[in-house]
């Protein structure tokens, strides 16, 4: 079975994370897989709206910490695709909804931001450790963030990785709504099909809109050539290394 699962149903192009022996950590081929399915998604007239779904208890621990430590070390060198991945997010011109069941690390929160609806399980914890594993934020999200709960509340996520709860994170709008984690899942999936039976021209032409890709495609630059330096920095190579070690 895939890591990531693609299924399309009454328009909606569903993108689910299917790794929950390791919490759905993100690798490469991952992000391979989710940036295709946004491409072909973008290019398929039939297909209304994306949804992100995932299976057991976490919605994703984020990047996986093996593939980092192995581009910290200069070990992998074949093409990435979290970048592409990162991209069509925010290019995204169809509705993207997400259902976070369970708790969402580092991608798996910043992710969030370029949604546009979220449900959130009451249980859920995010949290962005990016200064822990001595990185800085990426996906715009020194950005999104700021702009989405004020720089005080932002920088306890990003500066102390100060877990956001659910209920916090549907009260201070990075998500609609906070919900028993058994009911997320049916909550997204009936928005997103809701959303799928819109006028699709006039949906998109709303988002585009609500949204200024310039500017998060090149804060997104920005932050991304601060991390690349930063994956190589000792701090983050003792980082990985501690989470690598700890058994
Ligand atoms: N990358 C790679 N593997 C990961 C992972 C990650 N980001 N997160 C969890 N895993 C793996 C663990 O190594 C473990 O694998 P194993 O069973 O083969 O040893 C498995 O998933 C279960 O994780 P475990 O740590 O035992 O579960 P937990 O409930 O005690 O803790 C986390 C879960 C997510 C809090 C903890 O695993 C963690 O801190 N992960 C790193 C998160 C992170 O820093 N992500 C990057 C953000 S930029």
């Amino acid at each position: 079975m895939s890591d990531i699962q693609i299924a399309r149903d009454s328009g909606v192009l569903e993108i689910r994370f299917n790794r929950p022996a390791k919490k759905n950590a993100i690798t490469n081929a991952m992000y391979g897989a989710m940036a295709d399915a946004l491409e072909s998604g973008a290019a398929d007239a039939d297909t209304r709206a994306f949804l992100f779904t995932a299976e057991g208890d976490f919605f994703t621990a984020g990047n996986d910490l093996v593939d980092f430590a192995a581009q910290s070390s200069g070990a992998f060198n074949g093409p990435r695709h979290v970048g592409r991945f990162l991209q069509r997010m925010i290019e995204a011109e169809k509705p993207v909804v997400a259902g976070v069941q369970g708790h969402a690390v580092g991608v798996g929160v910043t992710m969030l931001l370029h949604c546009d609806l979220v449900y959130v399980a009451e249980s859920a914890k995010l949290t962005t450790p990016f200064i822990d594993l001595g990185l800085v934020p990426e996906n715009a999200s020194s950005l999104t963030l700021v702009e989405r709960l004020g720089h005080a509340r932002a920088f306890a996520l990003l500066g102390l990785a100060e877990p956001l709860l659910g209920p916090d994170a549907a009260a201070y709008g990075l998500a609609n709504a906070a919900l028993p984690a058994a009911e997320v899942e049916t909550r997204a999936r009936a928005a997103a099909q809701a959303l799928a039976k819109k006028p699709a021209e006039s949906l998109r032409l709303t988002k585009n809109l609500m949204r200024n890709r310039e500017r998060l495609l090149l804060r997104m630059q920005e932050e991304g050539e601060l991390f690349a330096e930063r994956l190589k920095s000792p701090e983050a190579a003792a980082a990985f290394a501690a989470f690598l070690g700890r058994r």
